[in-house]
């Protein structure tokens, strides 16, 4: 059996607040980080990240920043304190030097600031993802805080390109190292030449995973949880076979194995 607590990210890929606390609620104890897309997000706003996170969840917060390298930066600026109340980032801008390692202000900051990873799409170009790196950092350094990782989406994984899906996702990967991110966001199949390339301290993140005998749904590069991991997946992103089933935790026993 697969141990999968520090490495599965639920996709919560749902449409209400209500799915999200029942879901969220049902994986308490088995599953650490959620990742929300602008389907929540363009609905409720930051809130979701404010409920996942006082349910003990992390967030992973997936919106594929790709646009002008001035929107990237300031939207990857806001995305840093994403879902913390605003009377305590401002309290942050105010902060004494040395108040950051006192132990109880840790404790608070990391209730309030629930972003562990954000996105950019790495059509964004290299200048572009420089500019994601700048806007985390300029908030982190203002807030006081750790900056979010910051991985660079490189193929969908529903996407099967005619041209060698492994030279693009290099490729794009190089562009991410350069720029300064954390890693990237690829396929399982292209996760042991990522790598192999770019050493263990880069962060890779496979969707598209599958547990055996489920379907594929709209994903044409899927893996198991075991492949993704021992091709050297950080984390694996799983939503419909978690969400659709009608006993999440027995699929998340189904993709340990
Ligand atoms: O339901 P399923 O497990 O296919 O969900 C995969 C999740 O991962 C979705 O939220 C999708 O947006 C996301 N994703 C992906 N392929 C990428 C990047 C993100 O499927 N390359």
């Amino acid at each position: 059996m697969l141990d999968l607590k520090d490495k599965l990210v639920v996709a919560l890929d749902v449409n209400t607040l209500k799915e999200v606390r029942k879901l969220v609620n049902t994986l308490r104890g088995k599953v650490k980080f959620y990742k929300i897309t602008n389907r929540l997000l363009a609905q409720y706003g930051p809130k979701v990240l404010q409920i996942v996170r006082k349910m003990g969840g992390k967030v992973f917060l997936d919106l594929k920043f790709h646009d002008i390298p001035n929107t990237v930066q300031y939207s990857c600026y806001s995305s840093t304190s994403s879902g913390s109340s605003i009377m305590l980032q401002s309290i942050c801008s105010y902060l004494p030097a040395g108040l950051k390692e006192n132990q109880g202000f840790k404790n608070i900051i990391q209730a309030q600031y629930p972003v562990f990873m954000i996105t950019v799409h790495t059509d964004a170009g290299v200048e572009g993802l420089r500019s994601a790196v700048k806007g985390a950092k300029e908030r982190a350094e203002e807030l006081h805080i750790d900056r979010p990782l910051i991985v660079g989406v490189t193929l969908l994984t529903s996407e099967k390109p005619e041209a060698d899906a492994l030279g693009i996702v290099l490729e794009r990967a190089h562009w991410v190292k350069e720029a300064g991110l954390d890693g990237v966001v690829c396929s399982a199949l292209e996760a042991r030449k990522v790598r192999e390339a770019f050493g263990n301290e880069f962060i890779i993140v496979t969707p598209g995973i599958r547990p055996k005998g489920y379907s594929a749904n709209d994903q044409k590069r899927v893996t198991t949880a075991r492949e993704a991991i021992d091709a050297g997946a950080n984390y694996i992103v799983v939503g419909r076979p978690i969400l659709d089933a009608k006993d999440p935790l027995k699929a998340i026993k189904d993709l340990s194995d």
